[in-house]
């Protein structure tokens, strides 16, 4: 099952709004077939594992996720199973999706194959957060990213933010955008700095994220660089009804609502429009009416060894704040990485 799990994180950024699924086919004691989900629409992990495995009749089958058992794109795995007959199918957990959830593996027993679920459960869970939240709740997965100052500013007074972290942490970055279905910033960075948003991987292949804006008045000009941009990704420009945006490949009417637009409402959209992970790239004001929301579901910050001072820089979360410390948005799962000569923190939003 570890091998099925790192198999199936080599689809990630590549099989939204599918999970990414990884499979193995043991024999005898040898893996004799493997495969991954490797891109939305193509062949599911099972077909592509059992593909060259031969004569599974004495087989074990581990896969990271339940067996489909509804047709989408692909015919139902469980189908091929059926006809295929393994001994035995091993799955790290059920699926999510309400409307598929546990008729996969029915439909295996029904078939005469043995059933075991919760081999690396929680490591699977963890694989596929943006999946199971966008699945069972319709919304993606978002998380707020930004690049800090050891005194948490995330440019200086005059608004200058080339370059907060070093290059390491920079490149990170772009690796991050190139496993997301969107990335969202507020009006204010487009227009003092003019970022283009793109995925730019020193090593081939790149994707570039759906680039959602937001601008509550008709603030963000159409000479900006988002809008001429040669990428395959559109920008989206978050608007409320009735306004406009010059530029934009397509606007998103939401409803106004604290700090500009209703946060929740455009997550709802982003979610229907199959968009599973959105990263939240700033500014700070953008970032504070995030989590006044409740939409942000996991931080990462980079912290750089600089202190930049100043009260009119602004901070990594702006916004009005909280009266008192008891009403503080609470994190956990606290982890901390060297990356180049800054740290990176990533943290889940503790919603309990
Ligand atoms: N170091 C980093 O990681 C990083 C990343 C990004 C930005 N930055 C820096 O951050 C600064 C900009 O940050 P900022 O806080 O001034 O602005 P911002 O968050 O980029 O943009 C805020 C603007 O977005 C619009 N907006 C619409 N709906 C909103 C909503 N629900 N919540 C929040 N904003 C909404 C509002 O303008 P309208 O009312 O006009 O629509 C608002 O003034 C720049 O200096 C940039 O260099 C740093």
């Amino acid at each position: 099952m570890e091998r099925a799990l790192a198999l199936a994180e080599r689809g990630r950024g590549r099989t939204s709004p599918n999970p990414m699924v990884g499979c193995v086919v043991v024999r005898d004691g040898k893996i004799v077939g493997e495969g991954f989900h490797e891109r939305a629409g193509e062949p599911h992990a099972e077909v592509n594992a059992l593909r060259h495995a031969g004569d599974v009749s004495s087989a074990t089958i581990y896969v990271t996720l339940e067996p489909c058992a509804h047709h989408g794109k692909t015919p139902p795995c469980v189908d091929m199973l059926a006809e295929r007959k393994p001994r035995r199918v091993v799955a790290a957990m059920q699926d999510p999706n309400p409307k598929v959830s546990g008729q996969g593996f029915a439909a295996l027993r029904a078939a005469g194959i043995e059933v075991e679920i919760g081999l690396l459960e929680e490591e699977a869970r963890q694989l596929n957060e943006a999946f199971i939240k966008h699945v069972s709740t319709g919304l993606p997965f978002v998380i707020a990213k930004c690049a800090m100052s050891l005194d948490g500013k995330i440019a200086t007074r005059t608004g200058d933010s080339k370059w907060v972290t070093g290059e390491a942490a920079r490149l990170f970055v772009h690796r991050l955008r190139n496993e997301m279905d969107a990335i969202l910033v507020g009006s204010r960075t487009v227009m003092l700095d003019d970022p283009s948003l793109t995925t730019r991987l020193p090593e081939g292949e790149s994707r570039d994220p759906i680039r959602v804006i937001l601008d509550a008045d008709e603030y963000l000009l159409s000479d900006r660089r988002v809008f001429h941009l040669e990428s395959a990704a559109p920008t989206w420009v978050a608007v409320p009804e009735g306004k406009s945006a010059d530029g934009a490949d397509q606007l998103i009417e939401v409803p106004r609502g604290a700090g500009g637009l209703d946060l929740w409402a455009l997550m709802r959209e982003l979610g229907r429009r199959d968009i599973t992970t959105v990263l939240i790239e700033g500014g700070g004001t953008t970032h504070a009416s995030a989590f006044e929301a409740g939409i942000v579901d996991k931080i990462m910050f980079f912290i750089a060894p600089k202190i930049v001072g100043g009260r009119e820089a602004v901070t990594a979360v702006e916004g009005r704040g909280i009266e008192f410390m008891s009403e503080a948005i609470r994190l956990r799962d606290m982890k901390i990485t060297p990356i180049g000569v800054d740290y990176l923190i990533e943290a889940y939003v503790d919603k309990g």
